[in-house]
């Protein structure tokens, strides 16, 4: 499935030290790769001075497709082999919660793709924005489905139906009527469409994939993410109802995202190029100081001082400004990361 990998020549592997990367605005701005991307990847399998392998993973926000799907995506892009093992995305760790939730909304990204990951994760019963307007399209005035939207959809009565969890798995391609949505079943009864709660507190949960207010794509300047969804589903909820709206977000900067991230990185390690202890230092390569910078910092302190921030200037990140969270070292692009992180070993 990979177009063109690359066979880096037979060296040996470090196990001292490994890097983790985010993704969007330090390997990929709008689906394609920063220049220094495809040559940091090269250093990492052996084209350096020691000529020494280096493993990595890749730690992301973004989603909207299979692990499977996207790992695919990231190998053709970076002109490697990107496996799954190596891999996290944002709502990856959302995987966990097919077990606690029956029936559950799941918001965002490019037409059934989401369904089709939450499913995969095994949650027995996905609803979509589409299958609430397809049974009632006077749920949302101004947004009607496209024939392929329609086609798709899987309308039934939702007056029986419990919805009792509300996942935003990827960026919303319709917030006006996502919001609606997702608004209606925060202030329905138990999650029933139809319903409004006398109290507002009995609605079902929210999670989100991630927290980035901003993201890094292909516009110079940053564009608004899923954080600034939520910031506005939480306003809104509060001018409507007067009551704080709790909500629960995934991703980075959160610890568990890198308490995951430790143990793929062991077992990536270990599958991979037999190395069985822990590494010294782990290099964490981000651009947005809020969630890169702050996650790695903040689990740093757990982890006995082994993880070590660098931030890049090719994202959300920019030359000029004071990072909201002081990385171990700044500097222009990912290439310069990883010879940064190499320097520092030897
Ligand atoms: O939507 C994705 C974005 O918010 C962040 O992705 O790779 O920078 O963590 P990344
Ligand atoms: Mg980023």
């Amino acid at each position: 499935p990979f177009a063109t990998p690359s066979t880096p020549p037979e060296t040996n592997v470090t196990g001292k030290y490994a890097f983790a990367f985010d993704i969007d605005g330090v390997l990929i701005r709008g689906g394609w790769p920063l220049p220094e991307a495809i040559e940091a990847m090269k250093v990492l399998n052996g084209q350096n001075a020691y000529g020494v392998k280096i493993p990595y993973i890749f730690v992301t926000n973004g989603g909207g497709k299979t692990e499977q799907e996207r790992c695919i995506q990231l190998s053709r892009q970076l002109e490697i082999e990107v496996s799954p093992g190596q891999f996290i995305c944002g709502h990856t760790p959302m995987r966990e919660m097919a077990e606690k939730y029956d029936t559950v909304l799941v918001v965002g990204g490019e037409g059934e793709k989401c369904r089709q990951v939450a499913e995969g994760y095994g949650f027995k019963d996905v609803v979509t924005p589409g299958d609430i307007i397809k049974d009632n399209e006077d749920t949302t005035p101004f947004r009607k489905l496209t024939e392929e939207e329609y086609k798709n959809s899987r309308a039934r009565d939702f007056s029986k139906v419990h919805i009792q969890a509300i996942f935003v798995f990827a960026d919303s391609r319709d917030w006006a009527g996502d919001q609606q949505i997702i608004l209606d079943l925060l202030m329905s009864k138990d999650g029933v469409l139809g319903t409004r709660s006398e109290t507002f507190d009995d609605g079902p949960p929210l999670f989100f994939s991630h927290n980035d207010v901003v993201w890094s794509a292909s516009h110079d300047l940053t564009r608004l993410g899923m954080g600034a969804l939520r910031l506005s589903l939480e306003a809104m909820f509060k001018a409507v109802t007067g009551k704080t709206l709790n909500t629960t977000a995934f991703g980075k900067p959160q610890i568990g995202t890198f308490q995951f991230a430790t143990r793929l990185l062991q077992q990536w390690r270990k599958d991979t190029h037999g190395i069985d202890q822990p590494p010294d230092t782990v290099y964490f390569v981000g651009d947005t100081p809020e969630s890169d910078v702050r996650g790695t910092n903040e689990f740093n302190k757990q982890a006995s001082n082994t993880w070590y921030s660098i931030l890049v200037r090719t994202g959300v990140y920019q030359e000029g400004t004071k990072p909201k969270f002081q990385p171990q070292a700044t500097v222009d692009n990912v290439l310069e990361a990883v010879l940064h992180g190499i320097k520092r070993e030897y």
